[in-house]
C-alpha cells in the first residue's frame, strides 16, 4: 500500500480513519487539519478508556500454574502475551506448559495443546501424572490435545478460530520452523497476528543447544513477550547433583526477578523452591549456592 494512502497518525481509531477515507475519496486530497482534529477527539477517548493512575489494574495477569513463580512476575503473565518456554533437552519445558494449560482448564478457560512429536496417549499419561483427572477437563471441553500433529499453520489457525481458546501451547516450535522464518514468513505472521488479536496467552516451546550460562538467543526470543528459560545446574560448588532451575529472562510490562529459581518435579507437577535471601545464599549466582535444607518447597 502506498504511504500516501495511509493517515499520518497511527493511533487513529477505525472510526476516524473511515471519516478520513470518505473525505479523501470525495475531495481527492488529504486534510491534515481534519486529521489533527480527529486525533485530538480520539486522544480524549483514550484518556477516558485508560485510567493512568490505575494502569496496573488494566493489565490482567494469568497464573503460570507453578506455585511461587507468579510472585516473581507481579502476579503472573499478562493475558494475551506470547511467551517462549525454552531450554536444553529434558529440562521440563513440556511439563511447564502442561501445567499452565491445566491451570487454565481448572479456571474454566479453554486450552489447546499442540504437540508435534508426542502421541496423544503419551501426552495424556504425562498430564495424568499431575494427579488430576484431565479426562474431566477434556469431556467438559476445557482442554484439547493434538498429538503427533502434522497440521499446517493454516489448519492450526482454523482450529484456533473454531475453539476460541484462552491459552495455547505449541510443543515445539522448532519442529515447525525456525525463529528467522517465523518472523519473516507471511503464513506464520498470520498465526502470530491471530493469537495477538484474539488475546490468547500463547506458550511457544523452543529448543536451546546450550544451557543458561551461555547467552544464546534466537529470533523466537526477540519475538516473545516473555521468556522462561529452564535448565539444570549443579546444586552447589561441592555437590554436583543437577538441580532444575527456571529463570524469567524477560516479561514485557512487568518487573521481573530474573534470578535462577530452583524447582522440583513433584507429584503435582513443577513447584518452585522459595529461596532464602541471605548474604550466605545470594539468589543470583551460577551455580546457585543454595542448600536444600535452606529452601522450602512452595507447595508444601
Ligand atoms: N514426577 C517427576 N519426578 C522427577 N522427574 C520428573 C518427573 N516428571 C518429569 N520428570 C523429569 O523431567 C524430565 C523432562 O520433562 P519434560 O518432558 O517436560 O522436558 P522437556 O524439556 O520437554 O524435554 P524435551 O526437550 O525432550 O522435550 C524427564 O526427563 C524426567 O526425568
Ligand atoms: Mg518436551
Amino acid at each position: 500500500m502506498a504511504r500516501n494512502k495511509l493517515p499520518i497518525h497511527t493511533t487513529l481509531s477505525s472510526d476516524a480513519i473511515r471519516i478520513l477515507e470518505r473525505y479523501e475519496k470525495e475531495i481527492g486530497a488529504k486534510n491534515l487539519v481534519l486529521e489533527k482534529a480527529l486525533l485530538s477527539l480520539d486522544s480524549s477517548r483514550f484518556k477516558g478508556k485508560f485510567d493512568a493512575g490505575n494502569i496496573e489494574r488494566t493489565i490482567k495477569r494469568i497464573s503460570t500454574g507453578v506455585k511461587g513463580l507468579d510472585d516473581t512476575l507481579e502476579g503472573g503473565i499478562p493475558k494475551g502475551f506470547l511467551v517462549i518456554v525454552t531450554g536444553p533437552p529434558g529440562t521440563g519445558k513440556t511439563t511447564f506448559c502442561m501445567q499452565a494449560m491445566l491451570e487454565g482448564a481448572r479456571n474454566q478457560e479453554k486450552c489447546l495443546f499442540f504437540s508435534f512429536e508426542e502421541r496423544v496417549e503419551q501426552l495424556v499419561q504425562h498430564f495424568m501424572r499431575f494427579g488430576c483427572d484431565i479426562g474431566e477437563y477434556i469431556d467438559d471441553g476445557y482442554l484439547d490435545i493434538f498429538g503427533m500433529s502434522k497440521l499446517t499453520s493454516e489448519e492450526m489457525m482454523e482450529i484456533i478460530q473454531f475453539y476460541n481458546p484462552e491459552r495455547v501451547a505449541f510443543d515445539s516450535m522448532n519442529v515447525l520452523t525456525n525463529g528467522d522464518e517465523f518472523r519473516s514468513s507471511g503464513s506464520w505472521r498470520s498465526l502470530h497476528r491471530l493469537l495477538k488479536n484474539k488475546k490468547i496467552t500463547s506458550f511457544f516451546i523452543t529448543e536451546k543447544k546450550h544451557g543458561i550460562e551461555v547467552k544464546e538467543f534466537d529470533n523466537f526470543d526477540f519475538l516473545g513477550d516473555g521468556i522462561f528459560f529452564l535448565d539444570s545446574v549443579p546444586t552447589n560448588e561441592i555437590d554436583n547433583t543437577p538441580m532444575p532451575v527456571i529463570a524469567v529472562q524477560k516479561m514485557r510490562a512487568t518487573k521481573i526477578d530474573s534470578s535462577l529459581q530452583p524447582f522440583k518435579f513433584t507429584d503435582n507437577g513443577i513447584a518452585r523452591y522459595k529461596a532464602v535471601t541471605t548474604s550466605k545464599y545470594p539468589r543470583i549466582s551460577i551455580p546457585p549456592k543454595i542448600e536444600e535444607d535452606d529452601i522450602k518447597l512452595e507447595s508444601s
